[in-house]
């Protein structure tokens, strides 16, 4: 049967070209079907055409002004439902499954073709979606159409090779394949013993992860210490400081509450990520007693910044205990004297987590390693193969010197969660080791990416991207309308156009508004910057060229 459809799909008007996509090919070869509605009827139905948003709000109205009919689906618990469906049958799956998978392996080509950033206004997509969810299941068919209708509009395409905001998020098949599997799998690997492979899969990769990035061997699960995989920094950071907290209070924190740790104090920079404040909140030290320590003029934490704070706060009878440095800040990739830094919290018994949740990629390559000495001092590490490694979010690697400080923190034993596994001591149970209960598995895509790519390529594709960066940072500083803000450490260029602060606004605003790339800024001692990251998996040098042509072209339709 020749199943195909043919979508139409960015409907808007703009200087890209109208893209056809196939959406569903179950038999190609065959000329593509011009019309949704020709490939709906081929599908078997459950019920009623999907209808239009306008008439399914006013039937929602409706219903909620008579009586909704009564849902009649009854079962006496012994016999079989017929009516029921469980599940979408193994064929109807296989079907669309391939046919999503056509629709992915199409998308990095098409993707070139579309704006960058989602032109989408404000309600725009929920004003299209339906008031309520349907009574009835909807084909397949027409579901997928609308994910091309709907949603695709509203996308900011992030895998896009012209994507240069924030950090990236880059993706590739082997990890979207182990994230499939995960979703198919559906394994809880909350405990050793509710999915062992999960559980030592995760550990492997993370040992192995350790290894290529020479951490030191108190990071590796044969120590005292080991990894694991959270969703974000911002959970790993979080995670570190109540493991702090704990070993600070030797417990009292998680027995008493606030009132056990009234003078503890904390320490980052005016530079770390905003997850260091989030996680202070939430560990109940609140922002007063995070201290927000001043940057020098390279956008590092001084030592003798962080010895001062120190010294005053054991002073007033406070108590350190905390201190999160970065390798890689978010708006420049700064990187703190993580050494010197770690010499002074050894000193004082302060726990030293080391964010890197960008750069911590780069220390696969050898010629990097200089910027992550210190780390053998550090009681943990995060880092995020969910922007740089080519497995997509979300993928974060936390590392603890420590993991009993970790799981003494985190560890609650409800009698339901008990297994003979566990009580012998010798597996890991994961769940120990973040906040939430339940999880899923992720450790399979950041295997199938490792052994896909090998190192090697992995190394060459890192140092891709530093090269691109470099070559940027390069024609900015050969210009004489561009300069740069902050050195090129890694794959991030700080720079601006020399017309001033609300130019470079205005500059950045066009660019993206124009979709051909899409960037970011930051502020720098008062002044606005454009950053262009280097880093999605198809960003190749003629983007980052384009990317150079098209910003200079801009900034001087802009001067006029
Ligand atoms: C240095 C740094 N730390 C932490 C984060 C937060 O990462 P996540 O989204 O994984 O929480 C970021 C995000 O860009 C970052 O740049």
């Amino acid at each position: 049967m020749n199943q195909m459809l043919n979508l139409n799909t960015y409907g808007e008007s703009c200087k890209y070209k109208k893209v056809n996509i196939l959406m569903a090919r179950a038999n190609p070869g065959q000329g593509f079907s011009p019309t949704v509605s020709g490939f709906a009827i081929l599908e078997p139905r459950m019920s009623a055409p999907r209808p239009d948003a306008a008439a399914a709000a006013a039937t929602a109205a409706a219903a909620a002004d008579t009586d909704t009919p009564a849902d009649t689906s009854a079962s006496d618990g012994r016999q079989p439902d017929a009516t029921l469906r469980r599940d979408m049958p193994p064929e109807e799956f296989r079907r669309w499954g391939h046919a999503l998978v056509d629709w992915l392996a199409d998308y990095p080509a098409r993707v070139e073709n579309l704006p960058v950033q989602s032109r989408a206004q404000p309600g725009e997509l929920r004003a299209a979606l339906p008031a309520a969810a349907p009574e009835l299941g909807e084909d397949f068919a027409t579901i997928l159409a609308d994910v091309d209708r709907l949603i695709v509009p509203g996308l900011t395409h992030w895998q896009a090779p012209g994507f240069f905001a924030y950090f990236p998020a880059n993706t590739s098949g082997p990890s979207i394949l182990g994230e499939l599997l995960a979703a198919g799998l559906g394994v809880q690997g909350m405990l050793w013993a509710t999915s062992p492979a999960c559980t030592e899969l995760e550990t492997h990769v993370l040992d192995w992860l350790a290894t290529l990035s020479r951490l030191p061997p108190k990071f590796h699960s044969s120590g005292a210490g080991g990894g694991v995989l959270l969703d974000s920094a911002s959970s790993a950071t979080l995670c570190a400081l109540l493991a702090a907290r704990e070993r600070a209070t030797a417990g009292a924190g998680n027995r008493l509450g606030a009132p056990a740790h009234p003078t503890l104090v904390a320490y980052t920079s005016d530079q770390a990520h905003s997850s260091v404040r989030k996680a202070a909140r939430i560990a109940g030290l609140g922002d007063a007693r995070l201290r927000v320590l001043p940057t020098d003029a390279a956008f590092t934490l001084p030592a003798v910044t962080l010895q001062r704070a120190i010294e005053a706060d054991l002073a007033a009878g406070l108590q350190p205990f905390f201190c999160s440095v970065t390798i890689g800040t978010t708006s420049s990739m700064a990187v703190d004297p993580v050494a010197e830094l770690a010499t002074l919290c050894l000193a004082h018994g302060i726990w030293l987590h080391v964010d890197a949740a960008m750069a911590g990629n780069i220390a696969l390559c050898e010629e990097f390693q200089p910027h992550f000495a210190g780390l053998a001092q550090a009681d943990s590490y995060t880092f995020n193969p969910h922007k740089w490694l080519f497995t997509n979010f979300d993928c974060n690697c936390f590392y603890v010197a420590d993991r009993a400080a970790l799981t003494g923190a985190l560890g609650i034993l409800p009698e339901y969660l008990r297994t003979q596994a566990s009580s012998s001591g010798a597996v890991i149970d994961y769940r120990d080791w973040q906040v939430p209960l339940g999880r899923r598995f992720r450790a399979l895509k950041l295997w199938f990416v490792l052994r896909w790519y090998g190192a090697q390529q992995l190394r060459a594709l890192l140092r891709d991207h530093v090269a691109m960066a470099r070559w940027f940072g390069a024609q900015v500083q050969a210009s004489d309308q561009f300069e740069l803000l902050a050195p090129v450490h890694f794959s991030l260029v700080c720079f601006r156009h020399r017309a001033g602060n609300a130019f470079n606004a205005r500059l950045l605003a066009q660019l993206n508004a124009d979709g051909q790339i899409y960037l970011s800024h930051t502020v720098l001692n008062d002044v606005y910057v454009l950053r262009l990251a280097v880093g999605a998996t198809r960003t190749e040098p003629r983007h980052v060229e384009a990317a150079w042509t098209t910003i200079q072209a801009t900034a001087a339709r802009l001067q006029g």
